[in-house]
């Protein structure tokens, strides 16, 4: 019954979009009017499921993925299967996404890559995400000092659920960041959510210095120059450049989950390399750390690879 309430109001949602101009933030997703039919997706003043008034019990990652998750009706980004899907019934513009193509993001259960950079996309259960089930975790390098901070994780923690123009409408300000200065990400325009080369390298946003920088908003120590001055303490003392449009952290890794393997090399260094605490766990294939291909393969494409790029 609730499912087909949801389809519904997706309908209604997705309607709606279509007439929203090019730059809105997308689905029921801020650029509210006046008599805005968007609150009552999200939001029931006298019936609501959970805290804040929301309309899906559990937490607000539950009522992301009501609409988002491979369940849910309500959006054709699915981010629990990282893939693009056209659930609402409507049509969007190319640029959108082309069907069923890998979401940009990974995914956060299964995703849908070409981690052993054989030619072939695969949909495979993930191996590391970022956490979104409310548990603890340590924000690696957090911080001005020391390994991180910890900081509990959810969809809402990057994301605005009233939309802010941003691309994604990621919070210039994550939400548990130790920042005062926030990172602003222009949106893009077209939109586009899908990797349009199956082989899963080398698309990201536009800007990959400033969506760096954002990622800094929590990963603080990661973020800087390989020629930066080795740091006093322990941590991070020496750093791969990751400041640098080419080379940021989206070069390397994805942003929700991947499927990458570990162990698929003899030697096995990249399944037990230490955390940066010091600690061994989780390891195996759980130390893929969302990167986007299979042990060190971020590194073979740049340095000794068959593609020309300014690193040797
Ligand atoms: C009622 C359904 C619904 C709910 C609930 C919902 N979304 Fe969306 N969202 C959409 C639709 C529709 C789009 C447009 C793209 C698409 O079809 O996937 C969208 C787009 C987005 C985008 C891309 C925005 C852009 O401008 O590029 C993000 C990020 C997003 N949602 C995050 C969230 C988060 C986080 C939550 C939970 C707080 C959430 N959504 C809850 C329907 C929903
Ligand atoms: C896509 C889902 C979604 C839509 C649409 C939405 N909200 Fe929210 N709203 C949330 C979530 C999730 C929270 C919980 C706060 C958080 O996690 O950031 C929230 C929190 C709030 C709050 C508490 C203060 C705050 O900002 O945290 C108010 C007030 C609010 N919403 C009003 C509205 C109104 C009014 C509308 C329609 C114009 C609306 N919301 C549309 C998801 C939504
Ligand atoms: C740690 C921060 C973070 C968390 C937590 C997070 N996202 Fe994202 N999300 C991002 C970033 C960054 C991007 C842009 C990725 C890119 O373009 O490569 C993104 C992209 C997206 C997109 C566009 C499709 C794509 O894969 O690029 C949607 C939709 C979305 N997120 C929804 C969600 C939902 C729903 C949740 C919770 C289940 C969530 N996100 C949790 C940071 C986050
Ligand atoms: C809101 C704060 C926040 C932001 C913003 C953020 N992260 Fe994280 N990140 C965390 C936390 C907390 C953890 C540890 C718990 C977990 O794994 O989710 C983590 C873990 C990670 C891990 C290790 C995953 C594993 O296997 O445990 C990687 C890699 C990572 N982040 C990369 C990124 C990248 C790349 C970005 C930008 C796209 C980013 N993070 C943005 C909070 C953040
Ligand atoms: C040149 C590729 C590359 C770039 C660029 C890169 N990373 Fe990583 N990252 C890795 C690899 C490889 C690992 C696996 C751990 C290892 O080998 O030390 C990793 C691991 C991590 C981890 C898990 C904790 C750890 O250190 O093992 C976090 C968090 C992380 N990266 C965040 C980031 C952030 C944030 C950025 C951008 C500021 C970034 N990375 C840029 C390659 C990269
Ligand atoms: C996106 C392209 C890219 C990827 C992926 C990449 N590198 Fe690099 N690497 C570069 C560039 C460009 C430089 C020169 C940067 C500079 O001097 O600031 C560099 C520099 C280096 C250096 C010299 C650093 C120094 O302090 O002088 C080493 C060592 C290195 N990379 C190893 C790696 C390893 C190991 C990986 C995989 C974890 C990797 N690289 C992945 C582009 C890349």
């Amino acid at each position: 019954m609730k499912r087909a309430s949801w389809g519904i109001l997706a309908l209604l949602v997705g309607a709606a979009a279509l007439v929203l101009p090019a730059l809105a933030d997308g689905g029921p997703h801020g650029n509210f009017t006046a008599t805005t039919d968007a609150c009552a997706g999200c939001h029931r003043p006298h019936q609501a499921r959970a805290a804040n008034l929301l309309t899906v019990s559990g937490s607000s990652r539950d009522l992301c993925l009501s609409c988002h998750g491979s369940a849910g009706l309500g959006a054709d980004t699915n981010v629990e299967d990282g893939v693009f899907m056209e659930r609402d019934g409507i049509t969007e513009s190319p640029a959108q996404g082309r069907l069923n193509a890998p979401l940009r993001g990974g995914g956060f259960v299964n995703a849908l890559m070409d981690t052993d950079f054989n030619g072939t996309l695969e949909s495979q259960p993930v191996t590391s995400t970022h956490t979104i089930d409310s548990s603890p975790g340590i924000a690696w390098g957090g911080g001005s000092e020391g390994f991180g901070t910890p900081v509990t994780l959810e969809c809402t923690n990057c994301h605005d659920p009233h939309g802010n123009g941003t691309f994604r409408m990621l919070r210039p300000i994550p939400l548990e960041s130790d920042q005062e200065a926030g990172v602003t990400l222009a949106d893009e325009d077209p939109k586009v959510y899908t990797i349009a080369q199956d082989q899963y390298w080398n698309e990201f946003y536009r800007s990959g210095l400033e969506l760096s920088r954002w990622c800094a908003t929590c990963h603080d120590r990661y973020f800087g120059s390989s020629r930066r001055n080795p740091q006093p303490d322990q941590h991070y003392m020496y750093i791969h450049t990751t400041n640098n449009t080419f080379v940021n952290c989206l070069s390397c890794h994805v942003a929700h989950g991947t499927s990458a393997r570990m162990t698929t090399d003899q030697t096995q260094f990249s399944a037990s390399v230490p955390w940066p605490d010091g600690s061994t766990t989780p390891n195996g294939d759980a130390r893929s750390s969302l990167l986007r291909l299979d042990n060190r393969g971020v590194c073979q494409q740049c340095h000794f690879g068959n593609r020309t790029s300014g690193a040797r």
